[in-house]
């Protein structure tokens, strides 16, 4: 794979190719940044919400799950913030009438900076090999040091800008960089205003009787209305946690990056209640608790950083995103947050309802503090997927494309396969199959030849493939190929359900 534009095309064309990922309603033209998730996409997702779920539910004895309802009542999102505050700082051109965010403009025109000084570094790399000391080189050359000032001073008055609402000073920012249309090259702009991302619905039959309602931008607020719900017919302490998998909606305006920045997309939260003053630390502690989950998939820790928050919103009093390094770089997979008692506090407030922990050993009532883990589900499967994604140049001269995707979460776990059509192996082969499909996934495939299955299946992200021979009609014995290693063992039928078991137990996988 040459470079991470190539990289990032071959992600999306194997996606489709394989059953994962398709533009919704493609056959009218599709829908922007909406996408519907294929035969194998589905199981990945599944598989993927599974591996969370376990993690957060069935491993933690003091977290129990949730499933509120997407439609929640409108003053949910006035207590929220959502209404006054969820807003992206938009500008048209007037000439192409093209609609941007401002802040990516700029942010844009950041990043080819940052290029030109790559561009600086990787030459000098090459002149001067292995004495080059890159450290020194950043920290003196004067192009580089110009380019990575410029960038700073740009970005710190953009930050200062949004935070005070200077929008007409963001739009001087625009003009001063001489930022162009990238569509017609024109520099006729708008002023800049903020454009609020929740999607409105109407609830009810007659225009007069309606109300507005929203389609919730996130899942959490599902979470802090039914927090005493929970709490007491669950008969919860705190600490505890509340965690819910559901879908999330926001019109985003750049809307870009495949499955990455979606209009549609599933959030995998869990708010953690605590008592004041304990959150910092059950903030580190969820930063520890979520990294070794990242790692137990094993898709390499050198993909992954944190970024701490400099700037924290109004309610939070610490803030970290754990950063993943997507085919275009290192971008935003999953937040945590330390939200003190914003939200229970505003929704109290508005509802007139006591949203507070009644502390028995303490003997006082008190408005618990969250820590929030929030990870979004399609954005964790690109992670993987293109992780997974792998050319690989074999011993013998060829090459393959495979899928090296966790087994724990593949869509199908094994692939049993006659090695021919005849002399009774693809019975053999059917009844594997019959005995394996209770406990998992498994496909059959008699088609081509047993070397073009095996790419198939490689191709497709499948973990196992048994291949049923004339030795097995003398010996009840099958080959089982692993994927990654291409390997093949020879193993009795009557153990493929304890070998399959093994490979694929959470336990194995969630305390790796
Ligand atoms: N409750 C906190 C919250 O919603 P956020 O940072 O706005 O925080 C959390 O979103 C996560 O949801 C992000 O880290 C990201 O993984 C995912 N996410 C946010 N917007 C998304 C979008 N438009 N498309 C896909 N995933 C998105």
């Amino acid at each position: 794979m040459a470079n991470t534009q190539d990289k990032f095309k071959q992600v999306i064309s194997h996606a489709k190719e394989y059953g994962y990922i398709f533009g919704s309603s493609e056959i009218y033209d599709g829908l922007s940044a909406v996408y519907d998730y294929g035969q194998n996409g589905v199981e990945l997702k599944n598989n993927i919400k599974d591996y969370w779920w376990k993690s957060m539910t069935q491993l933690h004895q003091n977290i129990v799950g949730l499933d509120a309802a997407i439609l929640m009542h409108p003053k949910t999102w006035k207590a929220s913030g959502h209404v006054d505050a969820f807003n992206d700082p938009l500008i048209d051109n007037k000439d192409s009438k093209k609609r941007y965010r401002a802040d990516v403009l700029i942010e844009d025109y950041v990043e080819k900076l940052e290029q030109k000084a790559q561009k600086e570094i990787s030459k000098a790399k090459k002149r001067f090999g292995d004495k080059f000391d890159e450290e020194q080189f950043v920290s003196t050359h004067p192009r580089v040091v110009k380019y990575r000032k410029q960038s700073k001073e740009i970005l710190e008055r953009l930050a200062k800008s949004l935070t005070e609402e200077k929008l007409a000073d963001v739009k001087a920012l625009i003009e001063e960089l001489d930022i162009a249309c990238p569509a017609s090259g024109s520099r006729n702009w708008t002023d800049v205003k903020q454009f609020n991302l929740m999607f409105g619905t109407k609830l009810g039959a007659s225009a007069e009787s309606a109300s507005d309602l929203y389609l919730r931008p996130e899942t959490a607020q599902g979470i802090f209305v039914n927090f005493a719900n929970v709490q007491k017919t669950g008969r919860m302490k705190i600490p505890f946690g509340i965690a819910q998998i559901g879908k999330a909606f926001r019109n985003e305006i750049v809307a870009r990056q495949f499955i990455f920045r979606q209009r549609e997309f599933e959030q995998m939260e869990m708010q953690f209640f605590v008592k004041p003053g304990e959150e910092l630390k059950w903030f580190d502690y969820w930063k520890a608790q979520r990294q070794k989950w990242h790692d137990s998939l094993g898709l390499g820790k050198e993909n992954y950083r944190f970024h701490d928050h400099e700037k924290l919103a109004h309610y939070a009093n610490a803030a970290t995103d754990i950063e993943f390094d997507f085919p275009f770089g290192f971008k935003e997979l999953e937040g945590i947050h330390s939200r003190t008692d914003f939200d229970l506090k505003a929704h109290e407030e508005l509802s007139g309802k006591k949203l507070q922990f009644y502390d028995h050993e303490e003997g006082e009532s008190y408005t618990p503090y969250v820590i929030e883990t929030s990870i979004g589900l399609d954005r964790m499967f690109l992670a993987v997927f293109s992780a997974a994604l792998q050319d690989e140049e074999l011993e013998d001269g060829s090459s393959r494309t495979v899928l090296k995707l966790p087994s724990i979460l593949a869509p199908v776990k094994a692939a049993v396969l006659p090695l021919l059509k005849r002399d009774g192996l693809p019975e053999i082969a059917e009844k594997i199959v019959e005995d394996l499909k209770w406990d998992f996934n498994i496909a059959y495939d008699e088609k081509d030849a047993v070397g073009r299955r095996y790419r198939r299946q490689d191709a497709a992200g499948t973990p196992f493939c048994i291949t049923v021979d004339h030795d097995t009609k003398d010996d009840n014995t099958v080959t089982i190929r692993h994927r990654d290693t291409m390997e093949q063992k020879r193993v009795k039928i009557e153990n493929l359900k304890q070998i399959l078991t093994e490979e694929l137990s959470y336990k194995k996988w969630l305390s790796a």
